[in-house]
């Protein structure tokens, strides 16, 4: 994962500048930080923890010079140290690397560097890196041509910055199937891993294709050259996003201003209704449908899945990403695949959708824009959920949601059901307002080992969602079952230590749902109802009700049932004094396989 930077500036410290950027990167990963910038020797600066704790030790912003390079460490060769945090550089500290991604071949690369006399100070896969480069540079080859041949001898996935003493005023950044894009202002240029990470400072964006290589000067501004290393003309594009939109807006975390977000998010995606139009006439022969995502988005594709199935006589198929090459024989041109991905960059999800490419016709629904998916699928669809920060997806999982309804209703020409559809932002600003009694729940349960998740049809992916957002933030081991399912084994393991949570709206699954819940009452477990407020079996004693609207079915329940479940995970994460925006281990876009 990590996140990376670079900058040249006009007469300003980069340093405090870099700080900044690589701070919006920081959902990418958190192991370690660090600065590097070319001064009389190469001014450094990194150290393993969060960002916040390494500057309050190191203060990174103060270190001199006008350009360097910077990066936020999701660690996957080296446990994080301060020798394995980025920039490393070469044996000489005369060329400076930071990299995204994973170099498959870094051993025997390594191996053939020692023998030649290089002297390594980390275990990690990047280092091998600036190594290659000086190599280059030692026969005499210039720090561009070092890079690319450098490159050529890696396998596996980077985006890297890089700069040397020996060519001031200048950094190089080169990517294969990891993100980077480059910006500039009149006289200032920056590459950075996503556009928040730059937009404070410019909203002039070109975005980079694999293979492709970016080069940040003084005297020439913005000059991107493809494999061949010939220049190529780039469409600067303007990006409308706000920093403010990027930024937490009062909220204490970015979670839960995008949990507070997702009417808005909803609205604004059913919007763009026009555009699904559009699609749905490009794609008319379709007679099967298979979803590809990981994840949150995979809970999305499992909804479409019951959605469709209701709605149209086509078969449909949900696959895992990571699952997706073992599983592909049966594609065909008559088979839509449909990738999920609100960042656009999972490197699994990409993965299907090259192989999807090869034999089906592709569509991706992705929300951040230029991302790798929206240039690689035959169609695409945006979400308008704006960019999302914190790790755990919220507005891009109900903005998905809002696209697949929008998508199937086109298909299925059941046009009838958007009046429906457009009430839901409602239905969730109502539910919004019933944090304060979320919060006293999240008190109440917040010291438990174990949750069960428990729901049918539509509501059984979004209790697997449910347990999926309390695992990510809370830590909590929960698990998302289908409650017809629980009989078969898993009752087993109820008892008064495991609160049950269950999802129950009105509907065809009701009443067999409720049933389900009186079985875990019947054997101890504490229930945490969210269905509708009128429901007996739901207001007894023994039952904490998260009440909502008769009106919300169970064909509409998928958007507004996750808010209650959403707001649930972050209060007990806080109670827990857990950050829920970065949950250890976990990377908001996971760009490794
Ligand atoms: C969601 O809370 C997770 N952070 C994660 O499961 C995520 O949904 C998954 O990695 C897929 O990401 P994508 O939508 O960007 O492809």
């Amino acid at each position: 994962m990590c996140g990376i930077v670079g900058c040249i500036l006009n007469d300003k410290k980069a340093a405090p500048v870099l700080l900044e950027c690589v701070k919006r990167l920081e959902y990418r990963g958190y192991d370690s930080v660090g600065i590097a910038t070319p001064y009389n020797e190469i001014e450094l600066k990194k150290d393993k923890g969060k960002i916040d704790d390494v500057d309050q030790k190191l203060n990174l912003g103060d270190i001199p010079g006008n350009m360097g390079i910077a990066h936020v460490r999701w660690a996957t060769h080296g446990i994080p140290t301060r020798e394995n945090s980025h920039p490393h550089n070469d044996c000489k500290n005369r060329i400076s690397v930071v990299h995204n991604g994973i170099i498959e071949n870094y051993k025997e690369l390594k191996d053939e560097l020692i023998r030649e006399g290089h002297l390594f100070k980390s275990e990690t896969d990047t280092e091998v890196i600036p190594h290659l480069i000086e190599r280059y540079m030692d026969e005499g080859h210039d720090l561009e041509e070092s890079v690319r041949k450098a490159t050529n001898d890696l396998q596996g996935s980077f985006a890297l910055a890089v700069f040397s003493l020996d060519e001031p005023g200048k950094i190089i950044g080169i990517l294969k199937d990891s993100p980077l894009i480059a910006g500039k202002n009149e006289s200032e240029y920056f590459l950075a891993s996503d556009v928040p990470a730059i937009l404070k400072q410019t909203n002039n964006i070109i975005y980079l294709k694999d293979g492709e290589m970016v080069i940040l000067d003084e005297k020439e501004g913005v000059v991107v050259k493809d494999v061949e290393g010939n220049v190529v003309e780039k469409e600067v594009h303007i990006i409308d996003w706000t920093p403010e939109m990027a930024e937490k807006g009062g909220y204490d975390h970015f979670m839960l201003k995008e949990i507070h977000e997702q009417p808005k998010a909803v609205r604004d995606t059913l919007m763009g209704a026009e555009e699904i139009k559009k699609v749905v006439k490009e794609i008319k022969s379709i007679k099967r449908i298979c979803f590809v995502a990981c994840g949150t988005s995979y809970h999305a594709s499992l909804i479409g899945k019951y959605l469709f199935e209701s709605l149209m006589d086509i078969p449909i198929d949900v696959v895992l990403a990571s699952e997706f090459e073992y599983s592909a024989n049966t594609l065909n041109q008559e088979t839509l695949v449909i990738l999920i991905t609100q960042s656009g960059e999972t490197a699994d999800t990409l993965k299907s959708l090259r192989i999807a490419n090869k034999k089906s016709k592709t569509l991706a629904i992705v929300n951040v824009l230029g991302s790798r998916a929206t240039r690689e699928a035959d169609h695409v669809i945006y979400t308008h959920a704006g960019p999302e920060i914190g790790v755990a997806a919220t507005k891009t999982y109900v903005s998905q949601l809002a696209c697949i309804y929008l998508l199937a209703i086109y298909m299925s020409k059941k046009e009838e059901l958007l009046e429906r559809l457009n009430q839901i932002p409602e239905e969730m600003e109502k539910i919004l307002k019933k944090e304060d009694q979320i919060i006293s729940i999240a008190h109440k349960y917040k010291d438990v080992q174990d949750f069960f998740f428990i729901g049918r049809g539509f509501s059984y992916p979004t209790a697997m969602e449910g347990a999926l957002k309390l695992k990510e933030i809370t830590y909590i081991h929960a698990e998302g079952y289908a409650a017809g399912e629980l009989k078969h084994g898993p009752l087993a393991l109820i008892d008064d230590e495991v609160p049950v949570v269950a999802v129950v709206p009105p509907g065809k699954s009701h009443d067999k749902t409720l049933s389900n819940v009186e079985e875990v009452r019947a054997r101890g477990a504490h229930v945490i109802g969210v269905g509708s407020k009128k429901d007996d079996v739901l207001r007894s004693e023994t039952v904490d009700l998260i009440g909502l609207d008769d009106e919300i079915d169970e064909m509409f329940s998928a958007i507004p049932y996750i808010v209650p479940l959403q707001l649930l995970s972050y209060h007990i994460s806080v109670a827990k004094g857990i950050d829920p925006d970065k949950p250890k281990n976990l990377a908001k876009c996971v760009t490794v396989e």
